[in-house]
C-alpha cells in the first residue's frame, strides 16, 4: 500500500479529521516551539507578534486555501498538480514554477530543521538519564536536573554546540527517522502520530504554560509579547521576519499543503479546514511564547538569546517544577513527534516529485534525498562551532552577520517561501479557471468574496511590498 501512496487519485487520509490533523501536524512543529519565540525575541516582541498575526490572517490563511485546493484538484505531486490546474485553465504549465521554487525551499529548510530537531533528541537523552537517576534515588517526582543549578542547566546548549561530532550524530539520527517514515508512505507513517500525539502535546503544552504563568514573570511576558512598539513595526527586518514566520509556521510556500491537499477527499471543505489549521497553528505558537517568555524574564535571560532560547528556558522551568524531570522528558518526546510530523511533510515534497517523475521507488527516493539533506545540513550543524566565523552572505544587506545556518533559514523563510506564495496568489487569483477554483474552496457568498479579494489583491500586493522592503531596506530610511 505504501508503495503507491503518491499515485494520482489513490491515497486518501482515512477521514476528514485525519487530513486536518495531518496538515496541522505539518504546520505545528519547531516553527512554533522554537522559531516563533526566537524570532519574536530577536525582533522586539509585541510589534513582531502583531505583524505576524496580521500576516497569518490576511496573507497566509488565504494562501493555505489556495495551496490545498491546487493539491486536491491535481491529486499529483506538487509540481504536477500546479501544472495540471494551469493546463486545465488554458494557461501555461510554466506556472508550476511556484512549486519548483517551493520544492527547493522546503528541501533547504529540511537541512537545518533536522539540525534543530537533533537538539530536541539531545534533550530527550539528558531528560531520560535525569528521570532514571531521579527514580533510582527514590525521588521520581523531583524537578528536572535536581542536583544542578540553573546556570549549569543553561550551559547544556553551549556544551552541545562545542561538540560537533555529537551534533552531527543527532542530526543524522533525525534525518534517518524522517527518511524511514517517508519511505513507508506518509499516510501510514504519520496519521497515527498526528492523530494521537499532537493532541497530547497540545494539552501538555497548556499545562506547562499554566505552570510558567504561575511561577514565572507572566506580567512581563504579556507586556513583552502584546504591547507593540509601533516604531519597530515599520522596521524592514521585523516586517519580513513576521511574514517569513507566517509562511514557515503554516508550512506554506513550499508546497507541503499542496502535497497534503492531494490526499484530501472530495467532501472535505477546504475553506473550513484552512481556517482550522491556521487557528490551531497560531494558538500553539502563542501558547509556546507564553510558556517561554515568563521564564526568560524570571531567570533574567535576554529575550534575544537567539536559537537557544527554548532550550535554555524550558529546562529551567522543569527544574523548579514538581515532577519536572518526568514532565521534561514527556515534553521533549512529544516535541520530537511534533518536529517529525513536520519534517516528514518537508521531505515528502521532493520524494513525491522524484517518484512521479523518474519512477523511482519511495524507498530509494527517500534515502537518496535524505543523504543529500544530511550532507547539506552539515554546514548548519557546524555553524555553531567549526564554521561559526563564516559569513556566507556578508555582502547582502541584512545578512552581514548571518552564519550558514542563519543564511539558509533567512533566505528560505524571508525570500523563497514568500516568492513562491506570491506566484501562487497570482496564479490562483488571476490565471486559474475561476469556476474550478471557486468550486474547490467550499466557500460561498461573503466568505468567497473576501477570500477572492485577499488572494487577488491583498496577498500579491502585500507580499511584493514586503519582499521589496526586505531586499532594499534603505527604502524605509
Ligand atoms: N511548519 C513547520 C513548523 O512549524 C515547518 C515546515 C515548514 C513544514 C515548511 C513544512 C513546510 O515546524
Amino acid at each position: 500500500m505504501a508503495g503507491n501512496i503518491s499515485a494520482p487519485g489513490q491515497a486518501r487520509w482515512s477521514s476528514k479529521a485525519a487530513f486536518v490533523l495531518a496538515a496541522t501536524g505539518s504546520a505545528v512543529g519547531l516553527g512554533n516551539l522554537w522559531r516563533f519565540p526566537t524570532e519574536a525575541g530577536s525582533n522586539g516582541g509585541g510589534a513582531f507578534v502583531l505583524l505576524y498575526i496580521l500576516c497569518v490572517v490576511l496573507i497566509a490563511m488565504p494562501l493555505l486555501l489556495a495551496e490545498s485546493l491546487i493539491g486536491r484538484h491535481g491529486q499529483r505531486s506538487t509540481i504536477a498538480s500546479a501544472a495540471y490546474l494551469a493546463r486545465q485553465s488554458g494557461a501555461s504549465p510554466a506556472w508550476s514554477v511556484l512549486a519548483v521554487v517551493g520544492l527547493i525551499a522546503n528541501t533547504a529548510i529540511l537541512t537545518f530543521y533536522c539540525v534543530v530537531a537533533g537538539w530536541v533528541v539531545y534533550f530527550i537523552g539528558t531528560s531520560a538519564a535525569d528521570v532514571v537517576s531521579a527514580v533510582s534515588a527514590g525521588t521520581p517526582m523531583a524537578g528536572a536536573y535536581a542536583g544542578d543549578s540553573v546556570e549549569t542547566i543553561q550551559q547544556l546548549m553551549p556544551d552541545l554546540f562545542a561538540n560537533p561530532v555529537l551534533l552531527i550524530g543527532l542530526q543524522l539520527a533525525f534525518v534517518a527517522v524522517t527518511v524511514w517514515i517517508v519511505a513507508r508512505g506518509v499516510k501510514g507513517g504519520i496519521e497515527a502520530a498526528a492523530t494521537w500525539l499532537m493532541p497530547a502535546f497540545f494539552f501538555l503544552l497548556i499545562g506547562i504554560t499554566v505552570y510558567a504563568a504561575i511561577t514565572g514573570d507572566f506580567a512581563a511576558a504579556l507586556t513583552y509579547l502584546f504591547t507593540p512598539d509601533f516604531s519597530r513595526a515599520l522596521q524592514p527586518g521585523v516586517l519580513s521576519s513576521a511574514l517569513g514566520q507566517a509562511f514557515f509556521s503554516l508550512s506554506l510556500g513550499g508546497g507541503a499543503m499542496i502535497a497534503y491537499g492531494a490526499y484530501a477527499s472530495r467532501d472535505t471543505n477546504l475553506g473550513q479546514t484552512s481556517g482550522m489549521i491556521a487557528f490551531a497553528d497560531t494558538s500553539v505558537a502563542i501558547i509556546a511564547g507564553l510558556a517561554i517568555f515568563p521564564i526568560v524574564f524570571s531567570v533574567g535571560m535576554e529575550p534575544n538569546a537567539g536559537p537557544t532560547l527554548m532550550f535554555q528556558t524550558l529546562p529551567a522551568a522543569f527544574h523548579s517544577m514538581p515532577g519536572g524531570a518526568i514532565v521534561g522528558l514527556l515534553f521533549f518526546v512529544l516535541a520530537f513527534f511534533a518536529a517529525l510530523t513536520s519534517s516528514v511533510s518537508l521531505l515528502e515534497i521532493s520524494v513525491g516529485w522524484v517518484t512521479e517523475k523518474f519512477g523511482a521507488s519511495r524507498v530509494k527516493a527517500s534515502i537518496g534525498i535524505g543523504v543529500l539533506v544530511f550532507l547539506v545540513g552539515l554546514v548548519s550543524a557546524l555553524s555553531f562551532n567549526v564554521l561559526a566565523d563564516q559569513r556566507p552572505l556578508a555582502f547582502v544587506q541584512g545578512f552581514e552577520t548571518a552564519t550558514w545556518f542563519d543564511a539558509i533559514d533567512g533566505v528560505t523563510g524571508r525570500l523563497l517561501l514568500p516568492l513562491s506564495g506570491l506566484v501562487t496568489a497570482i496564479f490562483i487569483g488571476w490565471v486559474a479557471d475561476r469556476k474550478l477554483v471557486d468550486a474547490e474552496t467550499g466557500l460561498k457568498g461573503g466568505g468567497l468574496a473576501a477570500w477572492r479579494f485577499l488572494i487577488r489583491f491583498l496577498c500579491p500586493l502585500a507580499v511584493t511590498a514586503i519582499l521589496i522592503i526586505g531586499l532594499f531596506p534603505q527604502l524605509l530610511g
